[in-house]
């Protein structure tokens, strides 16, 4: 989805013998999430990437749903999600639908014993609280507090934490998570009247590639189980690679907002998309200044989509008793706007220092029995003068 990128030794010629120094061929794999017809990269491999030696049992992880359908305002609050050691365990999917996979996580450690693929969905991984690196076979990605991590599905990775308190804020997406098209020249170049270029955006650095043998364990995800696979080397294993589909990370706090004379709408804050919904950044920035503007959003129908914002930092002048982490979830169906008095309030405020990232999706959410457990009662009144 970025731009060509390349990283490592990689043959003048794609598709052509590639040599160790010992003579020996290096292993060519072609890595696409849309078969041949759109962004690949060629990674160049130690060792061939399909040697399993072992499997084990297969374990369910699909989301248990406790309520498929409703029609009631929703608020959870995140922060009270339980810290996990594992990565995997730690994983709660709290909001779903056959599009995407909205995730919350507090892993305490690092990915140490495993590798972990998911088969079925890029992930966007925004990072709320912590700092590590992200271990991937295309090479490596520091991360710190506001940075989205982008892995097309099928990499191969293990996150590295520098810290034990680490909140993250995960979308599974069942389609290739991209750019806005209508920031996009026709050759895929980020436009003029794009919030963010790509000198923003950041492709993996440091390739170490590991030509050791021995068994690895790849924890691999597809269609809601989680299977084992060994392998008789390692998976990091890529000497060089080139190519337009790889990780990448990308900072909210590098978003540059769109204002205007008088309040502009949500589509200026999308910042990803997929198919049947779009990612969004509310960052800190200046608010209308017609001379009668009103900062506070009016309120909107929003009949063809559920929106749901993940509250990250900042003050959110729009709704009353806001925290760190909190879930709103507005369902299509019924309007939702500014909680009682804060439009007033809000008239003659010169700026705002909200963050906050929003999905907005096309077809409704179900909610997980975590998500309940996570549930601030009576949400749907608090609008009620
Ligand atoms: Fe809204």
């Amino acid at each position: 989805m970025p731009y060509y990128y390349s990283l490592g030794q990689v043959p003048h010629k794609r598709h052509t013998q590639f040599r160790k120094p010992d003579g020996a061929l290096y292993s060519e794999q072609l890595f696409s999430t849309e078969g041949f017809s759109s962004d690949y990269s060629l990674l160049y491999h130690c060792n061939t990437p399909t040697q399993i030696i072992r499997t084990e049992p297969q374990l369910d992880v699909m989301p248990e749903i406790a309520e498929e359908k409703m029609l009631k305002h929703r608020s959870f609050e995140g922060f009270n999600l339980p810290a996990e050691s594992d990565y995997l365990l730690s994983r709660k999917p709290v909001l779903v639908n056959n599009d995407c996979h909205i995730v919350l996580s507090a892993c305490q450690e690092s990915m140490k014993d495993y590798f972990f693929k998911n088969a079925d969905a890029d992930e966007m991984i925004f990072i709320h609280e912590g700092e590590g690196v992200l271990k991937t076979m295309y090479g490596e990605l520091k991360f710190t507090y506001g940075d989205y991590l982008v892995i097309p599905r099928g990499t191969i990775y293990q996150v590295e934490f520098n810290t034990t308190v680490n909140r993250l804020f995960i979308v599974e997406s069942f389609s290739p998570i991209r750019f806005p098209k209508r920031y996009q020249s026709k050759f895929g170049q980020l436009l003029e009247h794009a919030p963010f270029c790509e000198r923003d955006i950041m492709p993996p650095s440091n390739l170490v590639t590991y030509d050791e043998k021995g068994d690895h364990l790849i924890r691999v995800k597809k269609k809601g189980v989680l299977y084992g696979l060994h392998y008789n080397h390692h998976p990091f294993d890529v000497v060089g690679w080139d190519g337009c589909c790889y990780p990448f990370a990308f900072s909210i706090h590098d978003f540059e907002p769109i204002t205007g004379r008088v309040h502009q709408p949500p589509p200026v804050h999308q910042t990803f998309e997929a198919n049947n919904f779009v990612v969004c950044s509310f960052v800190p920035r200046l608010y209308d200044y017609h001379p009668d503007a009103i900062p506070a959003p009016y309120n909107h129908s929003n009949i063809d989509s559920d929106e749901v914002l993940y509250y990250v930092d900042g003050d959110f002048m729009s709704r009353k008793n806001v925290t760190r982490g909190m879930i709103t979830l507005h369902p299509a169906g019924i309007p939702h706007g500014p909680h009682p008095g804060t439009v007033e309030k809000s008239i003659g405020k010169k700026e705002t220092r909200e963050l906050a990232v929003m999905v907005d999706t096309f077809h409704p959410l179900m909610l997980t029995k975590y998500a309940l457990t996570l549930e601030n009662p009576d949400y749907v009144m608090s609008w009620a003068e």
